[in-house]
């Protein structure tokens, strides 16, 4: 129905619900041909409450279909966030004449214990009923369940409060069948705001992009710092802590795909809108799918996201303006354009210019290329130039910016309500001449068309 989804204020490429308020990505998983996304749900108003697993589908990760809510507040009470895997060898019997059950695990928000649930079609949904993690301490929340092939058993990580001082932690659990479950270790992740181990955890294992046959794992919470580490199927052994990736706003509790088929490690975080306004049915959004990879540099080993490649399927014209040098007294290489939903790349050697500045339909993307820092409506982000050169990725839909520099290393999503009439792009530089080897601009189709 092209007449949903239209309204003022709707992202046009980034999911939301039809209806009400949504926050985390839960239970995102690969099952029977589909990608799922649940998500925490308000049916029934703007703002957060009552929350429910909202459900949608999609085979491109970019168009979603909504289906009805998958997971009701019951006895556990509200249905916080949680994970879900597919129980491909059937070790919780939940399957169904060959068909393995794609299993969910949440939190219920009245007693703290870890619920189960499962569907072997994609659709229904049935509850296992008791809690198969009951309360460890404290605050303990957001189940993420994965399989550890080498140990044969299934993990869970799941965020736990400790002790008088807000000490924040992953605890680590395993079980044979998913429906047992023995505490296995403890990371701790930092006391009261000096915490980056919080909530929504994630927990995977990534190659090292050129490094042959070295692979390390990630540990990560809701805010996206995250750990570099190796793992045994019993312990999380940290090499670096507290790294950051994200230096955007409001991106929080990303999760990733499960049994994703082509192997990518692909996220979707909430990604919060300013829509609690002008009549919107609807509040917040997923950010776009990232992929995300691990990468050495001189730093040490980093994560990097970038959009996935499906993406690129939303482009319906390109510009290619092609200016190869722009200097202060040069014209507005985007002079021509006129653009709501946007993707520009760039890459640019500024040389001897002391600032460059895109700006994209009123927003200021600016580069001190002396402090070799992005500023972005008050956001400032550290991107040092490689060899010389910026990378810079830009998407702009009606709810803000996702901006990608130095080829993912950076990532920065602005929320910001953009003026709908202002439809025009610059690129202009101080100080000095900047070298343009690329510059292009997408004009991007909306998903619900
Ligand atoms: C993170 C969070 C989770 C919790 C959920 C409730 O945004 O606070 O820890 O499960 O939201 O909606």
């Amino acid at each position: 129905n092209t007449n949903q989804y239209q309204e003022a204020l709707r992202p046009q490429f980034h999911f939301s619900p039809k209806r009400g308020w949504t926050n985390d990505p839960n239970g995102m998983v690969y099952f029977n041909g589909e990608y799922h996304l649940f998500f925490q749900h308000n049916p029934y108003g703007r703002n957060w409450g009552n929350m429910t697993w909202g459900h949608a589908v999609s085979k491109d990760l970019i168009h979603w279909t909504e289906l009805d809510d998958a997971l009701h507040p019951d006895q556990g009470g509200p249905v916080f966030s949680g994970g879900a895997v597919v129980d491909k060898e059937n070790t919780s019997g939940l399957g169904e004449n060959g068909k393995p059950a794609m299993v969910l695990f949440h939190t219920g928000a009245r007693g703290w214990g870890q619920y189960m649930s499962w569907s072997t079609d994609g659709r229904s949904f049935h509850n296992y009923g008791k809690a198969v993690v009951p309360r460890i301490n404290k605050d303990n929340r957001d189940p993420k369940v994965i399989w550890h092939a080498p140990t044969r058993k299934w993990i869970m990580v799941l965020w736990v409060e400790r002790g008088n001082n807000e000490q924040h932690s992953m605890q680590f659990l395993t079980s044979p069948d998913l429906k047992n479950w023995t505490p296995a270790s403890i990371t701790y992740g930092g006391t009261g705001n000096d915490r980056y181990l919080f909530e929504c955890p994630e927990f995977y294992e990534l190659p090292v992009q050129g490094l042959n046959g070295v692979k390390k794992w990630v540990l990560t919470g809701a805010n996206t710092q995250y750990a570099i580490g190796s793992f045994d199927g019993i312990r999380f052994t940290e090499e670096e802590r507290k790294l950051q990736n994200q230096y955007g706003r409001d991106f929080y509790a990303p999760q990733t795909f499960s049994d994703e088929p082509t192997g990518r490690r692909i996220e979707m975080g909430w990604w919060r809108t300013n829509t609690a306004k002008d009549h919107m049915p609807f509040n917040q959004s997923m950010s776009l799918p990232l992929e995300h990879k691990l990468v050495k540099t001189p730093g040490g080993i980093r994560l990097t996201r970038m959009p996935v490649k499906e993406v690129d399927q939303l482009r319906a014209r390109v510009y290619n303006p092609g200016n190869k040098i722009i200097r202060e007294s040069s014209a507005n290489p985007l002079k021509d354009i006129r653009i709501e939903l946007a993707e520009i790349r760039m890459e640019l050697m500024p040389g001897n210019a002391r600032e460059i500045r895109l700006d994209v339909r009123g927003v200021p993307v600016i580069y001190d290329v002396a402090r070799q820092q992005l500023v972005v409506d008050g956001v400032t982000a550290p991107v040092p130039l490689q060899n010389g050169k910026l990378s810079l990725l830009v998407y702009a839909d009606r709810t803000g910016l996702e901006i990608f520099a130095s080829k993912g290393l950076v990532f920065m999503p602005i929320n910001i309500n953009i003026d709908r009439n202002n439809q025009s792009l610059s690129l202009s530089v101080k100080g000095g001449q900047v070298q343009v080897p690329e510059l292009k601009v997408y004009e991007l189709k909306s998903i619900w068309e």
